[in-house]
């Protein structure tokens, strides 16, 4: 099964793990380099079949490890935390390849993926629970906490290997066994990562990875099966509500960390070298391919001018390339789809009176690159104003009030991330708490951290992720009562 990468990636794993063993599939997938478009392996590509197998797989040593103590799966998760590291190049490589951020970004991932693994580790052996007199007298009250269950996790191609961390790491924490469910573009870091846990002592049938091109058919299979207990999924609003909609039949606990459309304000206070370096890393880490990028930029009209060159030089003097080139900032995007997106979403809000500001060159390549622009005159009806861009586009919008750049930044659905600069903290922090999302980032454009709870409000999504939170999305509450003679 294994096709060739190169001499570097000997033993690159490209079947299924399930029962702690590597399985062939009938079928391949292809995965594709988005910088040059060329097929860089092939895995196997699982259907409805493999998916039960996977989940007999989890469901067999679901008590077993439940019943494992806290210290043993905390020793384990901190061996994965640290295999990790140790092996941080050659996945970072694996995942530049498959998904096309530049290698500095790719370790970054690599490092903050990790971090889910040893803060859950921390959180692991921290369980509490309560002992109390009831109000009423005779009886006591005991309150613990169990593992929900055998749980399904869907994750997005943009952060390969941190968006499942974020969510095996907190499964294995809480006592759970995991069926993983990629995306079919980028499984092979996936795959690295199984071998991780695999070194790292996890028992067989804790933790399973399905590859496949038919999502839909092995996630239904999982969720429609009554020995799934929990659904986590991260990606779009979309999706999110028809897998919500499924485990909704089955009454499931569900995480679900969907789309955002982030304002990023600018109040007349701010100071604008921070403004914009903060403008800089929120819309253009992953090549603005995050939930949490900002998507809609509101600047005070004293400042807007300014805001929209310094950010134009900036983004444009990213250099695009392969991002195996030490030399490349700005990676390509992850399909051919994703650039016609950006082509339609430029000429729909040009053709709504937007003027393109950019001087970045496109580098001489068949990947899937594209200019980043940033976009000034914007009718709030453009659709790119509306919608998650998921590219390197920064359409700004100036404004002359506070509250109006309030009732601006909250006209969306979504309510994931938002961001605002100003040096006046009160007038900054009332802004931010008015804010409706469920982060936000003040005078900083990277909010990400695993000790933070990551999660949104309204169509962005339910539960929260990380932080001293995120285990909980995983157990269960049990209330025992207890009558004393
Ligand atoms: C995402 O874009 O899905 C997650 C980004 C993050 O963890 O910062």
């Amino acid at each position: 099964m294994t096709r060739t990468l190169d001499k570097l990636y000997d033993g690159l794993p490209t079947g299924h793990f399930i029962g702690g063993e590597w399985h062939v599939g009938n079928t391949d997938l292809p995965v594709e380099n988005p910088a040059t478009g060329a097929v860089i392996a092939t895995v196997a590509d699982g259907g409805p079949d493999t998916a039960a197998i996977a989940l007999d797989a989890a469901v067999a040593a679901a008590n077993d490890w439940a019943a494992t103590d806290p210290r043993t799966r905390s020793d384990i998760l901190m061996k994965a935390f640290h295999l990790l590291h140790e092996r941080a190049h050659r996945i970072a490589q694996i995942l530049t390849l498959e998904m096309g951020k530049p290698l500095a970004e790719a370790r970054g991932e690599v490092v903050y993926g990790a971090e889910f693994l040893r803060w859950f580790a921390e959180q692991c052996v921290q369980a509490g629970g309560e002992y109390f007199r009831a109000p009423t007298g005779g009886q006591r009250i005991l309150v613990t906490k169990q593992p929900v269950g055998p749980v399904l996790a869907i994750t997005p191609w943009n952060f390969p290997l941190a968006m499942v961390t974020r969510k095996v790491a907190p499964a294995l924490a809480a006592g759970c066994t995991i069926v993983l469910k990629p995306a079919s573009q980028t499984p092979l870091t996936a795959l690295e990562l199984m071998r991780v846990f695999q070194d790292a002592g996890v028992p067989a049938g804790v933790v399973n990875c399905v590859t496949t091109s038919r999502s839909a058919a092995v996630a239904t299979t999982i969720i429609t099966d009554e020995r799934l207990r929990k659904l986590t999924f991260t990606g779009s609003t979309g999706v999110g509500r028809k897998l919500l909609a499924q485990a909704s039949e089955r009454i499931l606990r569900t995480s679900m960390e969907l789309g955002g459309n982030a304002p990023f304000v600018v109040l007349a206070s701010a100071d604008l070298d921070k403004a914009v370096a903060g403008a800089l890393a929120a819309k253009m880490r992953n090549g603005g391919q995050a939930c949490v990028a900002a998507n809609r930029f509101l600047v005070h009209d004293s400042l807007a001018v300014e805001f929209a060159e310094r950010l134009t030089a900036a983004m444009s003097a990213l250099r695009m390339g392969d991002g195996m080139d030490p030399a490349t900032a700005l990676g390509p995007l992850i399909d051919r789809a994703a650039v016609d997106q950006m082509h339609w979403l430029i000429e729909d809000a040009v053709a709504r009176g937007a003027r393109v500001h950019s001087t970045a060159e496109l580098p001489d390549s068949p990947g899937h690159f594209v200019r980043p622009v940033v976009l000034t005159k914007i009718d709030p009806k453009a659709q790119v104003w509306r919608e998650e861009i998921f590219g390197p586009i920064a359409p700004v919008r100036a404004f002359s009030d506070i509250d109006e750049a309030l009732a601006l930044a909250q006209d969306t659905e979504s309510g994931l991330a938002a961001y605002v600069f100003g040096e006046k903290l009160g007038e900054t922090m009332n802004f931010a708490e008015g804010l409706q999302s469920g982060m936000v980032g003040i005078n900083t454009g990277i909010i990400s951290d695993p000790a933070a709870p990551f999660g949104g409000v309204k169509a962005s999504g339910l539960g929260r992720e990380g932080g001293s939170t995120g285990l909980d999305e995983y157990l269960e509450t049990k209330y025992l009562a207890l009558r004393l003679s």
